[in-house]
């Protein structure tokens, strides 16, 4: 596997790592020349300021983009056009009509294509997914998101919706391993020029429900999650990765080995790509999460429930 990157911003430098130290990186791109020049120097790989340049040069089989949102389209397009396989951060697309061209055009140039949502890599979830899988606790009933920080004054192009609750949401639907008939939001904003606040509820099947808060306010890093089951309620941080269970038997520490969720997504990606059966995030399900999203943003601009059928 020959692999490029697309963008080493503040999260593309540690695809960056992980890629070098699996020995499958051989050139990197960034408009930023600095940047380029820095990390080409770092990995002692070939750099580029612009994709079209690194598309008439060089000779590989799969790209990360790790660019603002608001690019992705346009460089996507462009390697798959090319017949390369790509890892898109998330979300995938800001309009989910330009994620639903872009996984047609990965069908017809009979490459892999997928979008970050990262948590699922996350150990944590993945121990939360096996227990309701398995019914471990019963049925899932409800789950409940936290995911709160200080503004990212990078973040230009979009609102936190689509920056941060888009993360919640594709594990929720993972999780439920279903997708919302109903979403209602409400949303504003305090110092962005985006939204900076919002609380989502998403309604499944049986009344089954999930409820996401996001804010760019709180002056701290808080990432956690509750899944309430018919027999114990089960508490995560996706940041240290514990997992606890609650029932009638008291307080239960699940014990679990923290690892990074970044390397296993691009270990999976990468293996997908060599054509094995790995998990990775089915661009259907990536489609679906921008289209919650602009469900989200618009429910709390017109203050009414948005209704969806997704496949
Ligand atoms: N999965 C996660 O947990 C997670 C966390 C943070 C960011 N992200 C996603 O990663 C992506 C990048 O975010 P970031 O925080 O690193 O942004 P950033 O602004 O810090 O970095 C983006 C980089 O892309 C470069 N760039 C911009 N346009 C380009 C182009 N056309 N061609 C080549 N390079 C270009 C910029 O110069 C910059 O170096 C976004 O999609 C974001 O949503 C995901």
């Amino acid at each position: 596997m020959k692999i490029v990157q697309i963008g080493v911003g503040g999260w593309g430098k540690n695809h960056i790592r992980i890629l070098s130290h699996l020995g499958v990186l051989t050139a990197v791109c960034d408009i930023d020349p600095e940047k380029s020049k820095e990390y080409g120097k770092k990995y002692s790989i070939n750099h580029y300021e612009t994709l079209d340049e690194l598309l008439n040069v060089e000779d590989f089989d799969g790209a990360f983009v790790v660019t603002p949102t608001s690019t992705h389209t346009e460089i996507v397009e462009k390697l798959l056009v090319a017949r390369k396989h790509v890892f898109v951060e998330k979300p995938m697309t800001y309009k989910s009509e330009e994620g639903e061209k872009l996984a047609r055009l990965a069908e017809e140039s009979k490459v892999i294509l997928t979008c970050g949502y990262i948590e699922r890599f996350n150990p944590a979830v993945a121990i939360v997914k096996k227990m309701v899988k398995e019914k471990k606790f019963g049925d899932l009933v409800m789950l409940e998101f936290h995911r709160e920080n200080r503004i990212p004054l990078h973040v230009k192009d979009i609102g936190i919706i689509y920056d941060t609750s888009v993360h919640d949401i594709d594990t929720s639907n993972w999780l439920f391993n279903d997708m919302p008939h109903v979403v209602f939001a409400r949303a504003g904003k305090i110092k962005q020029d985006y939204e900076d606040f919002a609380s989502i509820m998403l309604g499944y099947r049986n009344d089954r429900v999930a409820i996401i808060s996001s804010n760019w306010i709180t002056p701290k890093k808080l990432r956690k999650f509750n899944a309430v089951c018919t027999d114990a309620m089960i508490s995560s941080d996706f940041i240290t990765q514990e997992v606890i269970v609650e029932n009638d038997d008291g307080i239960q520490i699940i014990p679990n080995e923290k690892q990074e969720p970044l390397l296993l997504e691009i270990q999976n990606f990468l293996g997908a790509a060599e054509g094995k059966n790995e998990q990775i995030v089915k661009l259907q399900e990536a489609v679906n999460v921008t289209k919650i999203a602009e469900a989200a943003l618009l429910s709390s601009q017109k203050g009414i429930p948005i209704y969806l059928n997704l496949k």
